[in-house]
């Protein structure tokens, strides 16, 4: 069954054709990093007319790649929830029109559920049920995964997500966007013991976050320097603080896994491409004797693919959507269309 995908969450257009939820024919991806890099972030506004401009091409690109026509193709799969609501709203109604104008099949799916699923791609004996942790710009959750399509929430951030806290610390050290991976880049020889990072507990929830603290401290630490006339060590802040936001995210995942009993772990979204985070979760793993898949680096950002490969698990489990299909810009993983 082959499904075109279309993903317009945030400043990526994506379109991308999959095969039976594992095999990735075509996959076309139009960043707009360049342009938002001028702001320092997303320009919502500015995302959705880019989207606009480029899905049409894009998604005549998928198909060309492909070697297929519209008749080729089963059904339509598109990100709906959640995201920047002009953005996602480019790619619904776009894949509203496809699905009128070719009467196929309309299949909605979640940001954070196709997140998950890129793993599915790269890892072609993947299955639920298994511990998820998935770290993005916008959402930081461990979820337990209990089938394709069947959530449950075990933890999440009580304020800033993961990739949020390392962009926003990314943009006081004065690197450009997208912040967390310049970090990450920038980091990479800093001492992470150079400054003393707060690590926050939230109080009776054992697997929940708080990043807002770092990023406060981060903010205070450099205003200080500059107001004594000190220097700040890029590098040793950068490793600090990734090395800060990593140990909340190993030490709770791996609590997680123990209580709930897995022995699976998977990682997901943006943040899982952060090179720390892949070696601890290497290490915890090997140390404890669990499996552990994280998706390839061009797998863990925004992509099409992974919305085409979480859209055939939707569709199997026989999830539709027709014309009245709206996007939603909050939306929790544990919800249906
Ligand atoms: O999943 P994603 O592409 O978009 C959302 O759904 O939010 O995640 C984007 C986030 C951004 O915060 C970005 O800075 C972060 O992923 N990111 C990284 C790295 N690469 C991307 N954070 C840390 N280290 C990286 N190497
Ligand atoms: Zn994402």
């Amino acid at each position: 069954m082959k499904i075109l995908a279309i993903e317009s969450s945030c400043d990526e257009t994506a379109t991308s054709i999959v095969e039976d939820g594992r095999v990735v024919l075509s996959s076309v991806i139009a960043s707009q990093v360049d342009e938002h890099k001028l702001y320092g972030g997303v320009v919502p506004e500015i995302a959705s007319r880019r989207h606009t401009e480029a899905i049409s091409q894009i998604t005549e690109q998928a198909l060309k790649d492909a070697g297929l026509t519209m008749d080729d193709i089963d059904a339509i799969a598109v990100t709906a929830a959640p995201g920047l609501i002009g953005a996602l709203l480019v790619g619904v109604n776009f894949a509203k029109g496809l699905s009128l104008k070719y009467n196929k099949p309309l299949v909605p799916v979640h940001h954070l559920r196709s997140h998950i699923a890129a793993n599915y791609i790269a890892h072609s004996t993947l299955e639920p049920p298994f511990m998820a942790l998935v770290v993005s710009g916008g959402h930081t959750h461990i979820i337990e995964v209990k089938s394709y399509t069947e959530y449950s929430i075990v933890g999440r951030t009580r304020d800033d997500a993961a990739g949020e806290a390392m962009d926003k610390s990314a943009r006081t050290l004065g690197l450009p966007y997208p912040g967390g991976l310049n970090l990450d880049r920038e980091a990479k020889d800093g001492n992470p013991k150079a400054y003393k990072m707060p690590h926050p507990r939230v109080a009776d929830a054992p697997y929940d976050f708080s990043f807002s603290g770092l990023k406060t401290f981060v903010i205070n630490t450099v205003h200080n320097a500059e107001q004594k006339g000190e220097e700040i060590s890029v590098k040793d802040m950068g490793a600090s603080v990734i090395s800060a936001v990593c140990d909340c995210l190993v030490d709770n995942t791996e609590r997680a896994a123990k209580d709930f009993g897995y022995n699976k772990i998977v990682l997901a979204g943006g943040v899982s491409a952060n090179s720390v985070l892949r070696a601890r979760f290497e290490e915890v793993c090997k140390c404890q004797g669990w499996d552990l898949y994280m998706p390839p680096l061009n797998l863990c950002g925004d992509n099409a693919a992974m919305v085409g490969a979480q859209g055939y698990y939707e569709y199997m489990a026989g999830s539709r959507a027709d014309l009245t299909l709206n996007a939603m810009a909050t939306m929790p993983i544990d919800k249906s269309f």
